[in-house]
């Protein structure tokens, strides 16, 4: 399970150190307590290391007390164990929890067990094998707790559930990690409705455990509505479902404000979601949210200000935030667009099309404040009035390629990237002609 990517780290680390040291910097004698310029850049250096190593962890493992939602409350292991399996109900079997999005990390694994799997020698629609590779720690963004009977007692989630994939390397579901990437897979809303127990959101939202479920089966793949319990609005004034895409958790350095509707920065999002989304148990700080009328059910359970001993979040979100900006966004595989379209539609980009306005290349979204009207864009306000500053951040737009499925903007109205240039031609009134089109689209997948 030790990820080889932090090892070469290590390496690449030491090797670092070495340079450092050979090219004149003297060996500090104490790193911690140096006060030459040298001894201090080998603290940097070894604190990038730290932060980002500590980072990954936490971004892939860390489930920051989040048992005591996912768990003790909506008791979601049960539905997952089966009644087979010390549970209730028929258990989560392996072909079910891929058809719900979830992933594997093929590398966590064992050995036997790949090759088992490989010969088709694992029963998947055994619920039993759900629970073994969550002993592996092997479902991407789920942690198992199993007593020493090694009955499952409790399930929390990680960030990557929602912001990480796989590369299918192994099999379509199983792979290699890839951080960052949105898993547009991923039903959210059908694995929180397994749970047999939704009293807790029910009772937040003062409505029955049916009507729970039916806003959560609304969301579709790909989605999760992180406002639903702060405003309690679970669908749009036209019917449709309120949530939101999960977005891309890769290249955001840079970029000032962060989510659709730019509640804050990255690190202020990190400690939101660990607490009020995620469940975990932290301490969380934004009076914003002390607004009963624009945030009924934040208000009404003292989201604005969050205070749990021991404090499982707090001492996580340096690394976490490094981690995350050291993602980069992925560069689409060669041949997936036509380079000479896409050198012409950058053209267009920069001119015609006005997208390089606001997209500003290479960070594609404004260096400062990047928040626009929702008449700016040229759609509805909804989703921007349920956030602080009511307007829509002007998303990053760097490795668009990987997260196509589940089409564009907030909630995927632009199925494709031609639905999104049309939006943009007709509300700009840019004139753009057919071979135009084609050429913007192009460089929006080169991207
Ligand atoms: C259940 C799914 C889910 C989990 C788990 C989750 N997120 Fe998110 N995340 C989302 C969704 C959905 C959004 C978009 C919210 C919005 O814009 O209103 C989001 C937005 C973000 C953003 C903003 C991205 C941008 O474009 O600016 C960051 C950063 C982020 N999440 C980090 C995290 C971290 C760190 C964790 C773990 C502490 C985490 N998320 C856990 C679903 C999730
Ligand atoms: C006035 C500023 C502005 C201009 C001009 C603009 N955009 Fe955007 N763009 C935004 C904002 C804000 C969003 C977020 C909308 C949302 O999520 O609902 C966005 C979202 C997008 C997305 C969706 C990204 C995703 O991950 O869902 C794409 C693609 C995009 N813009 C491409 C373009 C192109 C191409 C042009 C030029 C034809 C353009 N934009 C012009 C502000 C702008």
């Amino acid at each position: 399970m030790k990820p080889a990517v932090s090892s070469i780290l290590f390496t690449f680390g030491a090797v670092a150190t070495v340079t450092l040291l050979l090219t004149g910097a003297t060996a500090p004698r104490s790193a911690s307590a140096g006060t030459s310029g040298d001894a201090f850049d080998y603290r940097v250096l070894q604190n990038n290391f730290q932060l980002f190593h500590e980072g990954q962890r936490i971004f892939r493992f860390d489930t920051f007390g989040s048992e005591a939602f996912w768990g003790d409350a909506l008791k979601l292991h049960q539905a997952i164990a089966g009644q087979a399996n010390g549970g209730v109900g028929g258990g989560v079997s392996p072909e079910t929890a891929l058809a719900v999005g979830l992933k594997v990390d093929s590398e966590a694994i064992p050995r036997s067990v790949a090759t088992a799997l490989r010969q088709g020698k694992v029963d998947l629609k055994n619920p039993a094998t759900t629970l073994a590779l969550l002993k592996f720690g092997a479902v991407v963004g789920v942690k198992g707790t199993f007593d020493r009977k090694g009955k499952l007692t409790a399930v929390g989630i990680q960030c990557s559930l929602c912001h990480s994939t796989v590369d299918d390397s192994f099999a379509p579901g199983i792979g290699k990690r890839l951080d960052g990437w949105p898993n547009r897979d991923l039903n959210v809303g059908a694995i929180i409705a397994l749970a047999p127990d939704l009293s807790v959101i029910a009772n937040l939202l003062g409505v029955d455990a049916d009507t729970v479920r039916e806003v959560l089966h609304s969301w579709g793949p790909g989605k999760f509505d992180a406002s639903l319990l702060l405003d309690g609005k679970a669908f749009r004034p036209d019917g449709g479902a309120a949530a939101t895409l999960l977005p891309a958790a890769y290249g955001l350095a840079g970029v000032n404000l962060h989510t659709y509707t730019g509640w804050g920065s990255v690190t202020h999002w990190n400690a939101l979601v660990a607490n009020l989304e995620m469940g975990g148990r932290g301490t969380f700080y934004d009076p914003r949210l002390a607004d009963a009328e624009k945030f009924p059910i934040a208000a009404k359970r003292g989201a604005f200000d969050v205070r749990n001993t021991p404090d499982l979040v707090t001492s996580k979100l340096p690394a976490l935030h490094f981690y995350q900006l050291a993602l980069p966004a992925p560069k689409p595989p060669r041949g997936s667009f036509n380079a000479a379209a896409a050198e012409r539609g950058r053209a267009v980009f920069n001119g015609k099309a006005q997208c390089a306005t606001c997209h500003v290349p290479p960070l594609f979204t404004e260096p400062g404040w990047n928040m626009h009207t929702a008449a700016e864009i040229g759609i509805d306000d909804f989703q921007a009035m349920r956030s602080p500053d009511e307007h829509y951040r002007t998303t990053p737009l760097n490795g668009l390629f990987a997260r196509e499925k589940g089409g564009f903007y907030h909630d995927g109205r632009f199925a494709t990237y031609r639905a999104v240039v049309d939006h943009y031609d007709a509300h700009l009134h840019t004139g753009l002609g057919e071979s135009e089109k084609n050429d913007l689209v192009e460089y929006l997948k080169s991207l």
